[in-house]
């Protein structure tokens, strides 16, 4: 006969379970119930670590770009090795044209280390713009300072389309910080950009960040791609 405090937790186990699904997440399967094999395991923890890590990408990523994958070699090669070593992988510089592809690769590439079940998966990605737009100080003291934190210390960051904002001391100050963290603590970083890396004749990325940062981007950056092609925007509104 089953005593009534036993049907009683039977029932709450029953009700965390179902809310604990309705949350997406997944329990580990007990060891008796399922695959008992080392490999078993692994694959369990791997596939769960992705699926988590997918459901953040997702949620900092914009609709326009849900779908995205990458399609350049170097920048599957540079997920990958940021996936294996963090710690050695550097930045991934996308430059080009508007409509080439940047930030489509660079979702992509965020996607790719999602989808490899990494330990960690913490991610901000912002339009640079923005991004001075929102740490434009205010009069709370210390709120500028803890949104500049964030930024400096999350573990990946994607800053989309730096230089197309207009210079002055404030955004080069900015600029010099974020990157001079991220540089000291080697944190993987994609930056896209519509300015060149560099170009002689015309205005790069150099005379939009500073001496003092391109420096650390040379330094930092182990993966630079030059997108070519048309813009695709056009192209699509074309056909
Ligand atoms: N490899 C790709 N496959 C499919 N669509 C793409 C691809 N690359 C870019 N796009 C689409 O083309 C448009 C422009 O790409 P985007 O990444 O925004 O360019 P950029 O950042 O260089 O201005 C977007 O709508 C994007 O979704
Ligand atoms: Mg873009």
């Amino acid at each position: 006969m089953a005593k009534p405090e036993l049907a009683g937790h039977a029932r709450t186990m029953q009700a965390l379970e179902r809310i604990i699904a309705s949350k997406g997440i997944r329990l580990a399967p007990p060891l008796d119930e399922e695959d008992h094999s080392h490999s078993g395991a692994q694959a369990w923890r791997h596939e769960a670590r992705a699926s988590y890590a997918l459901n953040r990408w997702r949620a900092a990523t914009p609709p326009r770009f849900q779908d995205a994958q990458t399609t350049i070699p170097e920048v599957a090669a540079w997920a990958d090795t940021t996936l294996a070593e963090p710690g050695s992988a550097g930045a991934l510089l996308l430059t080009g044209l508007t409509g080439t592809g940047k930030t489509h690769e660079a979702y992509g590439a965020l996607r790719r280390i999602a989808a490899g079940g990494p330990d960690r998966y913490e991610l901000v990605a912002m339009n640079s713009a923005d991004m001075y737009g929102h740490l434009r100080p205010t009069k709370e003291v210390g709120a500028m300072e803890d949104r500049l934190r964030r930024l400096s210390q999350v573990q990946y960051l994607l800053l989309d389309d730096l230089g197309t904002t207009k210079v002055s001391e404030w955004t080069e100050e900015i600029t010099y910080r974020l990157i001079n963290h991220r540089y000291n603590h080697c944190l993987p970083t994609i930056i896209t950009s519509n300015l060149p890396a560099r170009d002689a004749n015309g205005p790069d990325l150099t005379d939009f960040v500073g001496d003092r940062v391109a420096s650390r981007l040379a330094e930092m950056v182990s993966t630079l791609v030059p997108m070519v092609g048309v813009d695709r925007r056009r192209g699509r509104g074309a056909a």
